[in-house]
């Protein structure tokens, strides 16, 4: 379980092409969510963590979003992103641990989960939601989704429940949004909870 922590675990399933959970293109939920949202919203600072093949990333920018940053540690997926989108800024594109990212340098306005809060071992989910609080401006809020099936796994993607989710997530944010997508993938359909929450203040 301890190798889902390292780049070399991911970066060797793009090099292997083993990406089960690409789904070729943006999340409907997630594009549902972009689409809704106002003109006044395309200059916040938007963080994309996990972002993999990034295509929540690219879906922003062809919208007019000025301020995405994408952090990944595995190369592949970034060096492919910056092949496709050559004119998004490259001090956007972070190859790094998520979990070593300064609050100090980075804050955002909201963060976007897709996918990756599954994807770490889940002993580390609570350090997982202290860091989406660190890195969160006041009033910043994360946006996504996340799984609503425990897969009895001992590699991700790691599932869970929405009282786990609820008691790890309030401590640190208000959660204003947490229920059964109905516009999932319909390879997901069913499985997946729409999330929207405030840190608290
Ligand atoms: C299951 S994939 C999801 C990728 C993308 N969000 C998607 O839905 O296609 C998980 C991604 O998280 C990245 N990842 C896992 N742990 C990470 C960490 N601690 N820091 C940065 N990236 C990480 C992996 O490299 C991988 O690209």
């Amino acid at each position: 379980m301890e190798q889902v922590s390292q780049a070399e675990f991911w970066q060797q399933r793009y090099e292997q092409d083993s990406t089960g959970w690409d789904m070729g293109k943006i999340s409907p939920p997630l594009k549902a969510y972009i689409d809704q949202l106002p003109e006044s919203a395309k200059h916040q600072a938007i963080l994309v963590p996990g972002a993999g093949n990034a295509y929540e990333v690219g879906y922003l920018h062809e919208q007019g979003f000025t301020n995405v940053t994408l952090v990944d540690f595995a190369p592949a997926p970034i060096e492919a992103f910056a092949a496709r989108y050559p004119h998004f800024p490259s001090t956007h594109l972070i190859c790094a641990d998520f979990f070593s990212l300064s609050d100090e340098q980075y804050q955002f306005d909201w963060i976007l989960e897709q996918t990756f809060f599954c994807a770490i071992n889940p002993a580390r989910r609570d350090e997982y939601v202290q860091q989406m609080a660190a890195l969160l401006k006041p009033n910043g809020k994360l946006v996504g989704l996340l799984f609503n099936k425990d897969f009895g796994q001992v590699q991700p993607p790691f599932g869970g429940t929405q009282a786990e989710y609820q008691q790890r997530f309030a401590p640190y944010f208000d959660i204003e949004i947490m229920e059964p997508s109905d516009n999932s993938h319909p390879a997901r359909q069913g499985s997946e909870l729409f999330i929207k929450m405030r840190i608290k203040d």
